[in-house]
């Protein structure tokens, strides 16, 4: 049996290439699965989820969530666009978000640190990180937490030839 894959990195050059690393990402998404961002302000989580949210046949706008914690998008399969920048690591707990990640839907959270460990035990964690070679590159650190998610990488990175380098 082929070895599951636990963890990746992608390196994009444009905001154009890292919304098409979120297509080729969202074409292996199924309800359910939970996708964990991190980075900086500005690093490009909300610009990889418009490239999921394309792929996932969603057609309306995906923006950075302003005063709206949470924005539903219907698709192929209905995905949850959450962003917790604004919210305590203690005020997580009490807005609801058990029964989305929970729910048949696809859920990106970005500042994904926030959220209760336990919430998070299937997640891939994707880390998006400023690259120093150019002011748009990018580096997409990707890390399955369960066998889902790690089904999901290789899948992913069998079909977009992944730079694997640490
Ligand atoms: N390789 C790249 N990938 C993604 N975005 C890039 C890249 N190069 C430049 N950019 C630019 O960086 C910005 C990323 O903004 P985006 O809103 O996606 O970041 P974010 O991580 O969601 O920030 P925030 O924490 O404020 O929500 C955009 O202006 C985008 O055009
Ligand atoms: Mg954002």
């Amino acid at each position: 049996m082929q070895r599951r894959r636990q963890t990746a990195v992608q390196l994009t050059s444009s905001p154009e290439q890292t919304r098409s690393l979120g297509r080729q990402l969202a074409l292996r998404l199924q309800p359910g699965d939970l996708l964990s961002l991190r980075g900086h302000l500005g690093a490009g989580k909300t610009t990889l989820i418009q490239g999921i949210a394309a792929g996932l046949g969603v057609t309306d706008l995906v923006s950075s969530p302003s005063f709206t914690l949470i924005h539903q998008h219907p698709g192929r399969i209905p995905l949850y666009h959450i962003d917790l920048y604004r919210l305590s690591a203690a005020d997580v707990g009490a807005i609801g978000l058990d029964e989305i990640v929970d729910s048949e839907a696809v859920v990106a959270v970005e500042w994904a640190e926030k959220l209760p460990a336990d919430l998070l035990r299937n997640a891939l964690d994707i880390e998006i990180v400023f690259d120093e070679s150019d002011e748009d590159a990018r580096r997409i650190h990707l890390r399955a937490r369960g066998p889902r998610s790690a089904r999901l990488l290789s899948s992913l990175t069998e079909n977009c030839d992944a730079d694997t380098r640490p």
